[in-house]
Parts: structure tokens; sequence; C-alpha cells
């Protein structure tokens, strides 16, 4: 990483929207965020807030009608496709609601594949997927395919899959949000012990407050805007003052 970046990620007045029919949908209006070297942020809001297409645009995934997208201290506005590509792949690190793994391939397969694209040799791309797998609880699963997984299980792989090429850089967006409570917890909590250990900074869209509260800080998505929980806390607990 360059060393004098202050940021992994900064979203400078993003702007975005979409047209629904006739009717103009305008969803970011001016959002801006940083996050810090080894931060993990929750992205909160309800359905249709927001938090899908603020993630797209943060993993150049998609364009922002105004506004800039600063990957470690790159400008990503200007970038071209190939420069976007490149740092899709070694800088950033995905996971969805639906994990998307390859249903041909076993979990080990799963998790090897990205490096190898990555010019990764097979050995440590080996060892590497089985570090992760193992770290997440899969150490007895490696050889099976998707299919012969829960959903928890699954979602570990695809944890792990994003996390095969050493990104700096984790967006999830509602990772557990398939699953059930009791599971989505176990899930998220591993998710969340991974990341730390790994030291890469993440921004994590969910719907759950108390797993929200268990990352670095809180942003929630508001007409168009993002705010930061911390103080409005602040102003409640000053209250209690009076
Ligand atoms: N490609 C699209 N075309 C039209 N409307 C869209 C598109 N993607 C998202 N939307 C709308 O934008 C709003 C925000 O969606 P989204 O980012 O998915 O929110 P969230 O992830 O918080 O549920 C919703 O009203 C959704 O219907
Ligand atoms: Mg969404």
């Amino acid at each position: 990483m360059n060393s004098k970046t202050q940021s992994v990620l900064e979203l400078k007045e993003v702007y975005k929207h979409y047209f629904q029919g006739e009717q103009k949908l305008e969803v970011l209006q001016g959002v801006d965020l940083k996050i810090a070297p080894h931060e993990v942020v929750a992205l909160i809001g309800p359905s249709g807030s927001g938090k899908s297409t603020l993630l797209q645009i943060a993993g150049l995934l998609d364009h922002p009608d105004k506004g800039d997208v600063v990957l470690d201290g790159e400008s990503c506005g200007s970038a071209n496709d190939g420069m976007r590509t490149a740092l899709r792949r070694d800088y950033l690190g995905f996971v969805y609601q639906y994990h998307n793994l390859l249903a041909d391939f076993n979990a080990l397969e799963n998790v090897v594949l990205p490096q190898l694209i990555a010019g990764i040799k097979l050995a440590p791309a080996k060892e590497k997927a089985e570090w992760l797998l193992g770290r997440l609880g899969l150490k007895e699963r490696i050889y099976h395919r998707p299919a012969e997984l829960s959903g928890g299980e699954q979602q570990r792989v695809a944890i792990a899959r994003a996390l095969a090429n050493t990104p700096k850089l984790l967006l999830a967006d509602e990772p557990t949000g398939n699953l059930d409570p009791h599971t989505s917890d176990n899930v998220f909590l591993a998710l969340l012990d991974i990341v730390k250990e790994t030291g890469l900074s993440a921004l994590i869209a969910t719907h759950n407050m108390e797993l929200a509260g268990k990352m670095d800080r809180q942003l929630s998505l508001k007409d168009g805007k993002l705010i930061d929980m911390r103080p409005s806390k602040r102003i409640k607990e000053g209250k209690n003052f009076y």
C-alpha cells in the first residue's frame, strides 16, 4: 500500500440516481466516507436505502453520477477499465448475500481459483486456501462441493474466497442476510474475527444492529446521505446530565 495513504477507501460527494419508469430515484445524494487502515465499519439502513448501490460504487462495479472513489490514494473516477479490474482483483474482496460459489468445484478449489487467476502458484494458493478455510472452521469440509455444504458453511467458503488474494478492503453486502439468525450470528462473528486477525479494513452492510454494534463504527444511510451514529449517541448521553 502507498505509505502516505490515510484511508483505504474514500468516497467524495458521491451521487447516484436511477430511473424507475418515469420516476427519478435519488439514491445517493452527496455521500462522503473515509475508512482508515484496519477499520471495520458497519453500513446500516433499511431495505431500499441504497446500501448495495453504495457498495457497488465503492467496489468499482458501478460508476457514480458525480463525485469520486479513492482507493489506496488513487482516484478511480477517471481510471480506465483495466485499472479498475486490477484494483478489484488486487485490492478488494467481496462477499455477497448469496455466495455465488462455483457449483462444480469443491470448497478448496473455490478459494484456490481466484489466486491462480491473480498469478499465484498452485502450492502457495492451496496452502493459503487451507489456512483460510481451517480458520473459518471448515477444515473437515474442504473437499465438499457447495451443494454438500450447509448455507452457513457455503457463506464461510465465500468469505475465505473473498480473502484469498489478501485484499486491503473487504466489502460485504448483507453477508449473512439469507441465513437463519443463529447461523447468521456465528458466521458474522467468524467474519469479524478473521477480518480483525488479518488486519484488513471492511465495510459491511447489515440490518442487524447488534452485529453492527460489534464493529468499530456504524454509519447509517438516510435520505441519500451517511450519518455517523456516534455523535447522536454522545448527544443522547449528554442529555442525561440535564
Ligand atoms: N439498477 C437499478 N435500476 C433502478 N432502480 C434501482 C436499481 N438498483 C437499485 N435501485 C433502487 O434504488 C434503491 C436503493 O437500492 P439498493 O441500493 O439496492 O438498497 P439496499 O441495498 O439498501 O436495499 C431502491 O429503491 C432500488 O429499488
Ligand atoms: Mg442491498
